[in-house]
């Protein structure tokens, strides 16, 4: 340990981050060993990268930006859908696929105590999200006679809380064996001066990476070496916050395979010019999303000769990945994006400043930076009231109410 803390001291030394220890000496036995092995872990080089990167705006090229082909799944002719569906099947039957939930945001807009997953939706039956989700699976297996194997990606806040729902739960009566949990990455908030900051109780302030994570975290975590020992072909990534999310479904892993090409992801159309998702779209000849923050006015209004938005294949967080793709993109580092946020922390006196505006910076790596690094993806367009019913805000578009009212629709409850 005194050599831990030797070496610690030297490397926050040449780091400029000194003040990392001053709580050190308060701190018990196990938080002591934490916080160095913490100090010994961090990339100071990549940190500071980030923080110089914070005042030049992240910008897309968005010169070589271009619609994007997609499949429309109603429009799809019999005998096409039938061979989707006959190789999805075929796939699903065999174990090659395998789901992940990405469950590891904080939900802060929502405002709900807990992971968003747990959740009561407000429906008679008081299910939870997590809860709904799982009847998914229990559906598929109805349907297909496969447990899919189901993975959740936590972050460390609320892993526990999140595995002891599903025990307190009895796992919604799924096998508990198909259900693997594992834990996101995290990185330091780095405050307005460009010092890491500490957390209340004198420990580094780190929060989760982004859902851009999961690819690193799932080879760091052993989960790829897992679906491999599994078989498994294709993952479905997915968020925790859609209630109509369809996971296990034939037709976009036929589209894929046919397509061949190592992922495809769904969407579906934007409700109006102004909404706050994400579009698909070709950038420089690559698959790629541009987000609803850095879409220009004239670009999100353009329509074509139907009247339909030339940017209009809402990208929900539904995609699908060949393991191929994943063993590769976890390999690469993906951007971060600087979210400028309030955050409480330690000061230089170990006094505790509460946050009263953004303070801070934390660095998220976005999901859909990885479309770029595959050459292709095949995009499937679904129906709306049959696919997304996104959990996002308390009150409002897409608040429980909205979500729980598509949900009812769609199940006709
Ligand atoms: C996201 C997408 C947007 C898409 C929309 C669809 C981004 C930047 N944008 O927006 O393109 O149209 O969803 O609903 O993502 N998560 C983690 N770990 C994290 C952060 C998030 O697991 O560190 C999970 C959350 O639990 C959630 C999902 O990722 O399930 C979505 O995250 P969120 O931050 O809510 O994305 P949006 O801004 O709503």
């Amino acid at each position: 340990m005194k050599e831990k803390l030797e070496k610690a001291k030297k490397i926050i030394k040449e780091n400029n981050q000194e003040h990392l220890l001053q709580k050190y000496d308060e701190l018990n036995e196990t938080n002591k060993e934490e916080l160095l092995d913490e100090i010994l872990d961090l990339d100071f080089k990549q940190i500071s990268e980030l923080y110089s990167n914070t005042n030049k705006e992240f910008k897309y090229d968005n010169n070589k930006i271009k619609p994007i082909n997609y499949v429309d799944k109603s429009k799809l002719d019999k005998a096409t859908k039938e061979m989707y569906d006959k190789i999805g099947l075929e796939k699903i039957k065999n174990g090659k696929l395998a789901v992940l939930t990405m469950a590891g945001g904080q939900g802060t807009r929502l405002g709900h105590n807990g992971p968003k997953g747990t959740y009561d939706l407000g429906l008679s039956s008081h299910k939870s999200i997590f809860e709904i989700l799982c009847d998914t699976l229990k559906d598929a297996q109805k349907r297909y006679g496969i447990y899919v194997n189901w993975y959740i990606m936590t972050s460390k806040e609320n892993n526990k809380a999140t595995v002891d729902f599903f025990e307190t739960n009895n796992y919604f009566g799924y096998p508990k064996d198909k259900i693997i949990f594992f834990k996101q990455g995290r990185l330091p908030m780095v405050g307005e001066d460009g010092k890491i900051l500490l957390d209340e109780n004198g420990m580094i302030k780190l929060a989760a990476d982004g859902h851009g994570g999961v690819f690193e975290s799932m080879d760091r975590e052993n989960i790829i070496k897992d679906m491999l020992e599994k078989s498994i072909e294709w993952v479905f990534i997915g968020g925790v916050d859609n209630v109509l999310v369809k996971m296990v479904d034939p037709t976009i892993i036929g589209l894929a395979e046919t397509k061949n090409v190592l992922a495809a992801g769904k969407s579906v159309v934007k409700a109006n010019p102004q909404e706050k998702v994400g579009v698909f779209c070709r950038r420089d000849n690559k698959p790629s999303v541009i987000e609803y923050s850095e879409i220009s006015k004239e670009m999100s209004e353009a329509t074509d000769e139907n009247g339909e938005l030339i940017y209009g294949e809402s990208h929900i967080l539904c995609n699908l990945f060949n393991i191929k793709a994943i063993q590769e993109i976890s390999k690469k580092k993906l951007p971060y994006h600087a979210a400028h946020k309030k955050t409480n922390y330690l000061d230089r006196n170990n006094n505790i400043v509460k946050a009263e505006s953004p303070n801070a910076f934390k660095f998220e790596a976005f999901l859909f930076d990885a479309f770029e690094s595959l050459d292709d993806m095949a995009i499937m367009r679904v129906k709306r009231e049959e696919e997304f019913a996104p959990v996002k805000n308390a009150e409002g578009v897409d608040s429980p109410e909205t979500a729980r009212k598509l949900y009812k629709a769609f199940f006709k409850l």
